[in-house]
């Protein structure tokens, strides 16, 4: 089963110049095989997206622009994180559940993402997902 324990914040290299910065995602920053890359833009402030966990998608949660607070939680506990760095990933594994709230004006949440979209993989109910967390104690 997976806790909270299991997500970790993942720091993405990067290369600064008087250019600018270039960060680089390549297949050993994280810690599945990316299948699907998606992101979340134009989120008014007052808005609230994720609100599920996943049977069978890992997730890296990037705040490309901007900043938001993503809320994770395991059934048992939760924590809420500010993401506003685009060298800063947020890996979230199987079976936690995610609320991300609070976005700045401008933000971009880029989710790479270890399978295809697949509705059928998601649970949407929390007092669904809290069951399934207890069973597999
Ligand atoms: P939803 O899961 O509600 O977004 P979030 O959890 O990030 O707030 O998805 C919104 C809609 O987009 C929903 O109809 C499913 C669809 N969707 C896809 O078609 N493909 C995808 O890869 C994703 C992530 C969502």
């Amino acid at each position: 089963m997976n806790t909270l324990n299991n997500t970790t914040l993942i720091e993405i290299p990067k290369v600064h110049d008087e250019r600018g910065s270039l960060a680089v995602v390549e297949k050993d920053v994280i810690p599945f095989e990316m299948k699907r890359v998606y992101y979340l833009y134009d989120v008014p402030s007052d808005s609230f997206r994720g609100g599920h966990a996943h049977k069978e998608q890992e997730s890296v949660i990037i705040a490309l622009s901007g900043s938001f607070e993503v809320i994770i939680d395991d059934g048992n506990d939760h924590k809420r994180i500010m993401l506003n760095k685009p060298t800063q990933g947020l890996y979230v594994p199987t079976n936690i559940w995610r609320e991300i709230d609070n976005f700045s004006s401008g933000a971009v949440c880029l989710v790479l993402a270890s399978t295809n979209y697949n509705e059928n993989e998601y649970v949407r109910d929390y007092d669904l997902f809290c069951k399934l967390q207890r069973r597999t104690v």
